[in-house]
């Protein structure tokens, strides 16, 4: 068993560069990841205002939204997506009373929503897709998605049996729950007129589990951004409702570190069977784009069917994991998700020291507002299992 582990702790106020940890020169195969002390007390900015048309004047709040506590911002609402090449054979969401890994903790979790290709069975949740208008400014809007993941549909469909998506293919899955009408102040923010608006899914303690495969593509590159790089991800729910792919960075909350996790991602043609873990967020680095990338990858199966997933535990730690024994039942107890995620041997690295800096790294054009919102560390420590 292989289990490659993450510190990251928030302290005083210095913006941080990213952190190379790969320069170490460690990338290892493993079947789980973790990222400890998930979570810190930081803010960032809601969409105000949308703008559909080529100006794309969105307007963000100026008032910060404030975040606190276990596993923060990602106790938010979150929805999960996918992109192809991909066949999803199941999915299930399950919220947790009481979990810490590793320490006997006798919660557990229950499945709230849940997804079965063969028995196209459901419970719970809806298959969403950007294949609705398109604005110049904010991308294709997000609709029920037909029964092939990617089409446009009118109402709710599930996703049929024999559903490989291929390249640049996306699709993600919501809860069925409605939000209020769009509002700074309500349940979902502000959202884009033209939306199917759904709850993500949301909780400190939570879990989510995925049965599926990522063949190699069988089709030419047809100028594929994402040519043979499947992902499964997660993005702070306000981000799709809003756009996830805008031509101006204030037109969703991303930017500003509302939080995107990528659970199993591929990142480039040569590394196309390596699934990196990796946190875009302002914890542990002023480079969101970058992100944290946890420095040891998921092997990819080409061949064969994967399972594994994610959970959020009580005390601020994540874990992604690949393995055999997930299954998708019903309930699941923290002794066996603990069997899962098993860290019997244990090997701790040298603390890896961090380059600290006093400016506000820009990325890619986008300038936070404010040099407050990056994050805030001053450790880093990197501890592998193996
Ligand atoms: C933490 O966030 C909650 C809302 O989620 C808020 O009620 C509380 O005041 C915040 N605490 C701090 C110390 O900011
Ligand atoms: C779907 O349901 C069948 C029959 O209950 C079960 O054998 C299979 O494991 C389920 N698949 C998933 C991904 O939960
Ligand atoms: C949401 O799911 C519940 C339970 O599966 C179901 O009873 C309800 O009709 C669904 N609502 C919508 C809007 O799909
Ligand atoms: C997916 O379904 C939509 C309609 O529901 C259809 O227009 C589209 O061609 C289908 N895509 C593929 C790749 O079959
Ligand atoms: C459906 O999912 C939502 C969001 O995760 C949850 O709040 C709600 O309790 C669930 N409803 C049922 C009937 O399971
Ligand atoms: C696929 O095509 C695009 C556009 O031509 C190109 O940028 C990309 O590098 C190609 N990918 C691979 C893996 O060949
Ligand atoms: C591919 O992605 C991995 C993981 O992010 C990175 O270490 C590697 O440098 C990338 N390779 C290329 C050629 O960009
Ligand atoms: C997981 O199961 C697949 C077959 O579905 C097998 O090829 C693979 O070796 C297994 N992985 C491990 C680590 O046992």
């Amino acid at each position: 068993m292989k289990l490659l582990s993450i510190f990251f702790a928030a302290l005083a106020s210095a913006n941080i560069q990213d952190l190379s940890i790969r320069a170490q020169g460690l990338n290892p195969a493993v079947e789980a990841i973790q990222f400890l002390n998930l979570g810190y007390t930081g803010y960032y900015f809601d969409v105000k205002k949308l703008e559909y048309d080529g100006s794309c004047k969105c307007e963000q709040e100026s008032l910060v939204h404030k975040f606190n506590g276990t596993n923060a911002p990602y106790d938010e609402q979150l929805s999960v997506h996918f992109r192809g090449p991909l066949t999803l054979h199941g999915f299930a969401f399950y919220s947790g009373d009481d979990y810490v890994r590793g320490s006997s903790s006798s919660g557990s979790f229950s499945r709230v929503s849940y997804f079965n290709a063969s028995e196209q069975q459901s419970h719970n949740l809806t298959f969403l897709t950007n294949a609705g208008d398109d604005s110049k400014c904010l991308g294709k809007a997000l609709t029920y998605a037909s029964s092939n993941g990617t089409g446009s549909s009118n109402s709710p469909s599930l996703l049929e049996k024999n559903n490989l998506i291929h390249s640049d293919d996306e699709y993600s899955i919501w809860s069925n729950t409605t939000c209020e009408k769009s509002g700074l102040d309500n349940d979902c923010g502000v959202y884009r007129k033209d939306i199917p608006a759904l709850h993500g899914f949301a909780g400190a303690t939570k879990l989510f589990l995925f049965e599926f495969e990522m063949p190699t593509e069988d089709r030419k590159n047809n100028s594929n951004i994402f040519y043979d790089m499947p992902a499964i991800w997660l993005l702070n729910a306000k981000i799709p409702r809003t756009s996830q792919y805008a031509s101006n960075s204030d037109c969703s909350c991303w930017a500003s570190g509302c939080g995107e996790y990528d659970i199993f991602e591929i990142m480039n043609s040569t590394e196309s069977s390596h699934l990196y873990s990796t946190i875009h967020g302002y914890q542990g680095t002023g480079n969101i784009n970058l992100g944290i990338q946890a420095p040891g990858h998921f092997e990819r199966d080409l061949k064969n069917t994967m399972k594994g997933g994610v959970v959020f535990d009580s005390s601020g730690n994540a874990y992604s994991f690949l393995l055999n024994s997930t299954t998708l039942s019903d309930s699941i107890d923290a002794k066996e998700l603990d069997q899962w995620i098993n860290t019997e041997e244990e090997v701790t690295n040298p603390m890896a020291s961090v380059t600290l800096t006093t400016s506000q790294k820009k990325s890619e054009g986008i300038v936070p507002k404010s040099s407050l919102m990056s994050l805030i560390v001053s450790l880093f420590s990197f501890v592998m299992y193996i």
